[in-house]
């Protein structure tokens, strides 16, 4: 079932979104190769609970880590581990904090150094895909106007692959709540949206072909043709008439900018 969330729950999810993008600006500012993806776990656990929180992927289905870092070909649930970030890389990281009993999740995808234009493209247009998902995610829609609003522009626009096996999910008291919300579908289809209802819209847009394969770890997921993948994620709660964005990338954009270590999008103005 799909639990309606009342404005004060709204303002506890809006604190644990925000605690989230917090975590993720924290990431911006340290992310730089040579640093591992575990070392860039430890301090994100460390920065949520010295905020009161709780890292919401810990412990969740077995899972070991408070972030999930996907590199390059990896497209969500990388493990953290001993790899090195390296010049070029496409990083995407996914963090989820409990606090006052609820989540709220996101997810962001760095550019560290001098990425191929055409990575560049791809996080732009997948970070596009979240907000024109959100522009649907109004009381009286239905959940496939944000799926389908994803999907028309990363697949006919861009010419991108959408990933199908994962989806967006409501989101409160429990990471994934009801319902699923797809980054492909068809426009009147699926639950109606309403007041209340809180849901992470999670784009997953492949350079290439839209086909992933899971690895050995029983976690990472990857491109089948090993072609490089971008993921954001905004914790957002649907409102008449605008959504509400819980989360916030402004906080990670400002951090990004004092990171030399990152591709900005200013740098390829002109
Ligand atoms: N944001 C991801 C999701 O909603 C993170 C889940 S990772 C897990 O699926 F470890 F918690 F499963
Ligand atoms: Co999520």
């Amino acid at each position: 079932m799909i639990y309606y969330k009342t404005t004060d729950e709204i303002t506890l999810i809006r604190k644990s979104s925000l605690l989230v993008s917090e975590t993720l600006a924290m990431i911006a500012g340290i992310i730089k190769p040579g640093v591992t993806t575990l070392w860039l776990d430890q301090q994100a656990e460390a920065f949520i609970r010295d905020n009161g929180g709780k890292p919401s992927f810990k412990g969740y289905k077995g899972y070991q880590h408070t972030l999930c870092v996907s590199v390059n070909d990896q497209v969500v649930h990388g493990i953290p581990s001993a790899r090195e970030i390296k010049n070029g890389d496409v990083v995407s990281v996914d963090c989820g904090a409990f606090l006052n009993g609820f989540h709220g999740d996101s997810a962001f995808t760095f550019l560290v150094g001098e990425v191929s234009r055409e990575a560049v493209n791809l996080a732009r247009v997948t970070r596009a895909c979240v907000y024109k998902g959100i522009e649907f995610a109004v009381a009286g829609n239905r959940v496939g106007d944000v799926s389908h609003a994803i999907q028309l522009y990363a697949e006919h626009v861009n010419g991108y692959g959408v990933v199908r096996e994962l989806v967006g999910h409501g989101i409160g008291k429990n990471l994934h709540e009801e319902p699923e919300v797809p980054n492909f579908g068809a426009k009147g289809k699926g639950p109606k949206m309403q007041e209340g209802m809180v849901i992470a819209i999670e784009p997953m847009i492949n350079l290439g072909s839209r086909n992933v394969v899971q690895e050995n770890d029983g976690w990472t997921i990857r491109t089948r043709d090993g072609k490089v993948s971008c993921h954001f994620e905004h914790t957002v709660a649907v409102m008449k008439g605008k959504a509400d964005v819980l989360s916030s990338f402004e906080i990670i954009d400002e951090a990004m900018a004092k990171n030399s270590n990152l591709y900005t999008e200013k740098e390829i103005v002109g």
